[in-house]
């Protein structure tokens, strides 16, 4: 049997940036920004405050959610693609803030599909039999990435982070179908040039920003919509389900004009689409576990709905995941 949330908890950081405190930054707008990617707000990390603090918190929120003990997690993933450090990653740290003594853990790096990608994997899991109880975490501390002099990207992002509690499920409930993707020939549309084996940070990368993330904006925004729309109906053949049975649909919160065509090439109704980017921006791989938290506190899933969750990002991967809660 599949993977069924038992429960969900998210965490965004105390300080709110607005679209005109960003114009006292970089030469844009509140005006500019609204109308091509729908966000007006986004929550930041302060400089002294450390990433691994959002996992923990929203790790919490999901077993408290659940009312399961940490003891009984069997395995723990943090889903991310800009760890508290390169080596040993995110995991250790919000681990060991949890508590998690003994519990195995490890980082996916999947670009912004990471939760997708995860969701796909510890399903696979909990059906082999491996774990019962697997707790994922999506977290992403962008703004320690951002290059706050580029406008291109310095409006798009925020910090956040999401979780899940997954169990092993009945049939008819949990991880019905998922569909994951990769593209490698569009492996530099989203990176950051230094500060890996390639190019290991120096005095030169530095003065340079590579340990900036770079973005091709309009080639990621082309590939977005036909991607999300496979993966969609992918997951949705493999749960050999329609379109009509989706209850909500969960897309990675990256651009309002993305989102908007999808639901036209899928021919979904805006009001079956969950979104807050406008508040909380683009939280890579945070952004889905975010909204379905919010959705689920908020009472609008309820027990029974299908909810699809479709991503894009870096690598470039894609991927959707079909669950009924
Ligand atoms: O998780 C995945 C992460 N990435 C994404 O999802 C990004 C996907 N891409 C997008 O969302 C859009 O491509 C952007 C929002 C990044 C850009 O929107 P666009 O409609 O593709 O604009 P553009 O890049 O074609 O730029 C249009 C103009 C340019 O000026 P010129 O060359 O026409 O004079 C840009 O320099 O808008 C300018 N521009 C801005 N102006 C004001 C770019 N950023 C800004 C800004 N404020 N922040």
């Amino acid at each position: 049997m599949g993977a069924r949330i038992i429960g969900s908890g998210s965490y965004l950081p105390q300080k709110c940036v607005t679209n005109h405190d960003l114009e006292q930054m970089v030469d844009t707008s509140d005006e500019w920004i609204v109308r091509r990617t729908g966000i007006r707000t986004r929550y930041l990390l302060e400089p002294d405050q450390e990433p691994a603090r959002m996992g923990i918190a929203a790790a919490k929120r999901a077993c408290e959610d659940a009312q399961v003990s940490l003891e009984t997690i069997d395995l723990f993933i943090v889903a991310t693609n800009f760890p508290d450090m390169i080596c040993p990653g995110s995991s250790p740290f919000i681990a060991s803030g949890l508590g998690l003594d003994q519990t195995p853990f490890f980082d996916l790096k999947a670009g912004c599909s990471g939760f997708v990608y995860g969701m796909a994997i510890a399903d696979g899991l909990i059906r082999a039999g491996l774990y019962k109880h697997i707790l994922l975490v999506g977290s992403e501390a962008l703004s320690r990435v951002t290059d706050w002099s580029d406008r291109k990207t310095c409006v798009l992002f925020g910090d956040g982070a999401g979780a899940v509690l997954l169990e092993t499920g009945r049939a008819d409930e949990g991880v019905l179908g998922s569909a994951i993707f990769g593209d490698n020939d569009k492996a530099l549309l989203l990176h950051m040039p230094a500060g890996g084996t390639r190019t290991p940070a120096d005095s030169s990368t530095l003065q340079q920003g590579g340990h900036f993330l770079k973005m091709e904006g309009a080639g990621v925004y082309r590939s977005a919509v036909p991607m999300m729309e496979r993966a969609t109906r992918e997951a949705l053949a493999a749960a050999s389900l329609s379109l009509d049975d989706v209850d909500w649909l969960i897309p990675h919160q990256a651009n309002i004009r993305i989102i908007d065509s999808l639901a036209v090439r899928l021919q979904v109704d805006k009001e079956k689409i969950i979104t807050n980017l406008d508040r909380v921006a683009n939280t890579s791989t945070a952004s889905i576990p975010i909204a379905l938290d919010e959705a689920r506190q908020d009472g609008r899933i309820k027990s029974g709905d299908v909810v699809v969750m479709t991503a894009f990002g870096a690598g470039v991967t894609y991927g959707a995941v079909v669950v009924r809660i």
